[in-house]
């Protein structure tokens, strides 16, 4: 045995011994291994199998109705020195929070197996993919992770070959929320998550590692971890161009990545490809663009709105091999969520008969899990060991006034900028209140595994001699009039804006330059069988000075908090931006 596979022993050792588990299973990820978890979850009710006719492979998952979602106030970054995980992070002494979980972890396992799960995040003979281990005692977070990671056998050599990986500890325990903690160790690579089965809670792989692990050892190692999407814009000429974009959670990333073309574009030969729908890690390539790796092997999307006319990708995909979490089922057992238009709920997310005056039958935060290849758009690019080249960045939110339509960037630290000062309406992703306008820096406020003053000049020190950065644009599909109506129909036609960011790119069209940015000039955006009076779109492409004066003042004002460590480079570029707002 290689040495580094007798640490790997060693670690798993002492967790069997302090979790007390019954017996410990190496996930192998395996299709015999999968159907015997299957059966297990099926007997324990942990999983029930929706209707085999219409969607074979498919099962129901419900979540304690206290765990159904992200808890940013229990989630941690432990750093040696508190700075070091900044006011955009809760902190812990790594040494206090150690205590704190061992005292958790101690005989939570009794009766319980622990399942060993290595896993690969990337394609895995890639140079930007990255491994872990996941311990937990949750066979449907085994299952999860066979479908949103490569898992099993090839992981292990990899690891074994490679020596360094994370380190992820994960138990359900009772899952008391007065007991739930999801604590991550930067600089040891290391996590350790108690008391929930909640998918950013439980599945390591995703949140912990790929975004807040990550984020940390990108920094180490000159590359980036991102809360973004990634697509293929392919035009009529057969040239695919790459597009990032980050959104906070629930605004829009499955989407988009998704994207069918409106009727016009499809039969000129634009089309879109499916990347990634969450997460990017970026590196400088050789060519000095920025290359794109999904470090995920498949989807953990928000059911509720899923439809044929939303997101007709997504749902072609979860006809077989899914997993839904707290959705409804109609009668014949299929699975339902808000936003359907056939179908009847009869029981709702808790198993309740349906009863309206409950709430919504789908928890607004339901998921889908499912693997990428099921994806109709999915593009054979997103295995590319090498990733993808990236012509734009986008960052986007859900804000009902103020922010238009599109609007690209002056230049890269205008960019970084406009991802730092960005803000939008909080959702149901995580606990808390809906709808209040807060500030998520490149939508990472709940993801960034250090402090936001040493990200925002990470994200600078890319724009060096020899980079050919891409462009860097700010979206928002969200405006509304006074009638609370959203302005722009949005989904496919959000392709329209894609075709000017394009356009933008390879230099067609000029833009129309403003205090905040480059907007689409006079008839530059498409508007061929758009549904939308030109008041409407008047307005969302209108830049308010006046209310414009005051968001540079509170994103000064937010820039501060991260004191000495903000780079000046930002507040010279806001004075830039607020010397013009005359
Ligand atoms: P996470 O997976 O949590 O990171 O979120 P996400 O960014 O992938 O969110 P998702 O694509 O699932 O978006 C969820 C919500 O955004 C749903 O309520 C959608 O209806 C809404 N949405 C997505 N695109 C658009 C759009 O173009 N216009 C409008 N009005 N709503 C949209
Ligand atoms: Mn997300
Ligand atoms: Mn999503």
């Amino acid at each position: 045995m290689s040495s580094k596979l007798a640490e790997l022993n060693a670690w798993v050792a002492h967790y069997a011994d302090l979790t007390g588990a019954d017996r410990v299973h190496w996930c192998d990820g395996s299709e015999e291994e999968s159907a015997r978890l299957v059966e297990l979850m099926l007997g324990s009710g942990d999983l029930i199998a929706l209707n085999p006719q219409t969607h074979p492979n498919c099962f129901l998952h419900r979540s304690s109705v206290s765990d159904v979602a992200r808890v940013e106030h229990l989630t941690f970054v432990c750093t040696a020195n508190r700075d070091d995980a900044g006011p955009n992070n809760h902190w812990m002494d790594p040494e206090q929070a150690k205590a704190k979980m061992a005292a958790l972890y101690k005989g939570c396992m009794k009766g319980r197996t622990l399942y060993v799960v290595p896993y690969c995040m990337g394609p895995i003979d890639s140079p930007l993919a990255r491994c872990g281990v996941e311990i937990t005692d949750s066979p449907y977070v085994v299952a999860n992770m066979r479908l949103m990671t490569r898992m099993g056998a090839a992981a292990l050599a990899r690891i074994e070959r490679e020596g360094t990986f994370v380190k992820g500890v994960h138990s359900t325990g009772d899952l008391n929320p007065d007991r739930r903690f999801i604590m991550h160790f930067p600089e040891e690579l290391g996590i350790q998550s108690f008391g929930s089965g909640y998918g950013g809670n439980a599945l390591l792989g995703k949140k912990c590692h790929a975004l807040r692990i990550a984020s940390w050892q990108a920094r180490q190692e000159g590359w980036l971890a991102e809360h973004m999407l990634i697509l293929g814009v392919e035009n009529p000429q057969g040239e695919t161009h790459y597009i990032a974009a980050a959104f906070p959670s629930a605004c829009g990333k499955t989407n988009l990545a998704m994207l069918i073309p409106p009727q016009g574009y499809r039969e000129a030969g634009w089309k879109i490809w499916t990347v990634g729908d969450d997460i990017c890690w970026m590196r400088p390539g050789a060519d000095g663009r920025l290359y794109a790796i999904n470090p995920e092997a498949g989807y953990f999307g928000v059911a509720p709105g899923t439809s044929a006319k939303t997101n007709p990708n997504a749902l072609a995909m979860l006809t077989h091999d899914a997993i839904f979490t707290n959705v409804a089922v109609t009668a014949d057992n299929q699975p339902w969520w808000e936003g359907l238009p056939d179908g009847t709920p009869v029981a709702d997310w808790q198993g309740r008969a349906f009863d309206p005056a409950n709430g919504p039958a789908a928890h607004p935060n339901s998921r889908f899990t499912v693997s990428a290849r099921q994806c109709p758009s999915y593009t054979p690019m997103a295995e590319d060991p090498q990733g993808v080249p990236l012509s734009a960045i986008v960052f986007g939110g859900r804000r009902e006034s103020l922010v238009p339509l599109v609007f690209e960037a002056r230049d890269w630290t205008h960019g970084v900028l406009v991802g730092a000062g960005m803000a939008s309406e909080t959702t149901a992703a995580a606990t808390g209140a809906v709808g209040v306008v807060r500030r998520d820096s490149m939508a990472m406020k709940p993801f960034a595994g250090y402090n936001f003053g040493d990200y925002f000049a990470h994200w600078l020190s890319f724009d060096k001699p020899g980079a050919k950065l891409p462009k860097i644009f700010h979206v928002n599909w969200f405006r509304k009039n006074a009638g609370g109506k959203f302005l722009w129909p949005g989904f496919g036609d959000n392709m329209r804006v894609l075709e000017w960011m394009i356009k933008r790119v390879k230099n067609e069209v000029p833009g129309h330059a403003t205090a905040i940015g480059i907007l689409p000039g006079e008839g530059e955006l498409n508007r061929d069988g758009l549904n939308i009076d030109a008041a409407d779109l008047q307005a969302l492409l209108h830049v308010d000075t006046h209310a414009w004066r005051t968001e540079v003042g509170a994103i000064a004002d937010y820039l501060e908090e991260f004191g000495e460590r903000t780079p000046a480079a930002l507040f010279e570029e806001l004075d830039k931006t607020a010397r013009q707002l005359v």
